[in-house]
């Protein structure tokens, strides 16, 4: 008997202290107010509630969520942070200090150890540059590895470098399978057939490595990184189902979600997309070419891929979420049961939140999206954005089922705004990328060059041999943008060579100037003595000037 009550009594502290566990787990999830509701999404049968967790980013690239509920994130000039998914405390973690930040460049992807608890090593992949004599930049990009230990990532170690870069196309996304093999999605750097066909340099690749940096010896070709070619760009990489899915970005036509297999070939550039168009037919007859499970005309600009299978939200089960950067929206992808094709498409959240970067799934199969409006892009295509929501900075979002106790909150929120999906992609202002200097800034450019430059270059452009150097026919006129925005902002002191005669003397900053007055002279200066095209436009300048901050 005393037994038995003994028993009741365990029982039933037992049953009183899982019930305290599971409403302070409840309450722990009860965590939105005014301040950080944004929005509240409604699917077929769930309510999905999206809470700000952090703002005033600037460009978060990749997410991951690591076991304690920290949501990691890279910063494109840098940073590497971490945000609490409970709390919303945020830890920066590191600067890292060579990273090479211009346009599309900077810190892309990580990625953390399988068994991060015992290994806290974090691998990340970033741009960095060498300048040479006649201040160009040689871009690359490397992956390195950190340890965490007290809240700070050191001890750098390389893991991979000199992969060959450019201002564009650099990638990337970055996977750890739980067999240690780190996957890496890359992009073209600009570079055509020769560079994403041939299977020895790693643009246009997706490659496999070991953890220290090593060539597994099941790669498809020998003593070789690359798994897979004939990638544009790609930014998106998950792997569920036994597959690795990979998302890239097309040009106008043809963003793409492949099933990446061992030594396949994806086709770019000779083919886009589907093997559909004539030439692409002939070429697909001739080599082996692996067609998307899915592509997309016009573009949507697919960055971020994830693998949905929790079942807090049922709607979403076996699906792939993938952001869209132009496109403004997470399309949740619907699989079939063995994952080999998409069943179905939803456009969610689409214009609500602008350009989203990455998604992740959080532990209790919570989602987060990067949102990133400040990089490059839109300022660079005003035409094809007629706004975009900037006032909070980049931001992370966590989307989140509604439990009973959310939803009564909800009613209580005084100005809630309910979204659904939409039927359709939104009509893009424009897709036009060809872009000049107009006549009235070409005579301002004039104007300005005249004032600000023709004593000492003369108003010819002629300068004055062995003094000031030409600008009529000069490389530095005529060839890399940036450069030339630099020597605009920075000045010039170093001895430089023109058109064979060495120069020494000093050429003034300009950083006074606003990034109009620039463009147009540099316009200018480019149509008039580089018989090249004006196609400098603001945002270059801005972009410059923020660059060398
Ligand atoms: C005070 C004289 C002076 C003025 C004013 C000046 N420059 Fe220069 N510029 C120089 C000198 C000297 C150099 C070479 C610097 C060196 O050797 O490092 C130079 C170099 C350059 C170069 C690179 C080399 C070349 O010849 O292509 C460019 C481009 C250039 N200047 C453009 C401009 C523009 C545009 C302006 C007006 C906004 C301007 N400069 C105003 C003196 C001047």
């Amino acid at each position: 008997m005393k037994k038995m009550m003994l028993r009741l009594f365990i029982k039933l502290t037992s049953m009183f202290f899982i019930t305290i566990l599971l409403w302070s787990c409840q309450s722990a999830t009860i965590k939105f107010n005014e301040n950080n509701y944004i929005a509240h999404l409604k699917l077929d049968t769930s309510v999905l509630v999206a809470t700000e967790i952090a703002h005033d980013l600037e460009v978060p690239w990749d997410l991951v969520v690591d076991h304690e509920g920290w949501i990691w994130f890279t910063e494109q000039k840098g940073s590497i942070k971490r945000v609490h998914s409970e709390t919303s405390e945020i830890q920066k973690l590191v600067t890292i200090d060579d990273v090479f930040y211009r346009k599309s460049t900077g810190l892309f992807s990580m990625a953390l150890h399988p068994d991060f608890e015992n290994s806290p090593h974090v691998f990340v992949h970033y741009t960095y540059a060498i300048t040479d004599a006649n201040l160009m930049d040689h871009i690359f990009s490397k992956i390195v590895r950190y340890t965490l230990k007290k809240q700070q990532l050191t001890d750098q170690i390389l893991i991979l470098d000199a992969i060959p870069g450019r201002t564009f196309h650099n990638g990337s996304r970055m996977l750890i399978t739980k067999d240690y093999k780190l996957f890496l999605g890359l992009g073209d750097a600009g570079g055509g057939t020769n560079l994403t066909q041939n299977n020895q340099v790693l643009n246009g690749k997706i490659i496999r490595i070991n953890l220290d940096g090593s060539i597994p010896s099941d790669n498809p070709y020998p003593n070789n990184p690359v798994w897979s070619m004939g990638h544009r760009n790609v930014q998106g990489i998950t792997f569920a189902n036994g597959k690795l899915y990979a998302s890239e970005h097309g040009p106008i036509t043809d963003d793409e979600i492949n099933i990446i297999t061992k030594g396949s070939n994806y086709g770019w550039p000779n083919v886009h997309g589907y093997c559909d168009l004539a030439s692409e037919k002939a070429y697909c007859k001739d080599s082996i070419i692996v067609e998307p499970i899915k592509a997309w005309t016009p573009t949507v600009a697919t960055s971020g891929l994830a693998y949905y299978n929790h079942t807090a939200i049922p709607e979403w089960k076996n699906s792939l979420l993938q952001s869209t950067l132009k496109g403004q929206s997470l399309r949740v992808l619907n699989l079939n049961e063995n994952g080999s094709e998409v069943t179905e498409e939803h456009i969610l959240l689409q214009k609500f939140l602008g350009r989203i970067r990455d998604v992740t799934m959080g532990n209790h199969g919570e989602v987060y999206v990067a949102i990133s409006n400040l990089d490059w892009h839109p300022g660079h295509q005003p035409w094809m954005y007629d706004s975009l929501p900037t006032s909070r900075g980049d931001r992370i979002i966590k989307l989140e089922r509604a439990n009973d106790a959310m939803l009564d909150q909800l009613t209580q929120i005084e100005n809630p705004i309910e979204l659904t999906e939409d039927a359709e992609a939104y009509a893009l202002p424009s897709e036009d990328w060809g872009f000049n200097a107009t006549d009235d800034e070409l005579l301002s450019g004039q104007n300005l060059y005249m004032v600000q430059c023709a004593a000492c270059h003369r108003p010819d452009g002629k300068g004055n041999i062995g003094q000031i150097p030409p600008l009529v026919n000069s490389e530095w006129v005529s060839g890399d943008n940036q450069r030339l925005i630099d020597v605009m902002l920075k000045g010039l002191s170093a001895p430089i060579i023109v058109n064979g005669v060495e120069y020494q003397d000093e050429m003034p900053s300009y950083q006074n100037l606003e990034d109009e007055e620039i463009r147009d002279i540099l316009n200018f200066i480019r149509i008039e003595f580089g018989e090249t095209n004006g196609n400098i436009i603001a945002a270059d300048v801005l972009h410059q000037r923020k660059g060398l901050q």
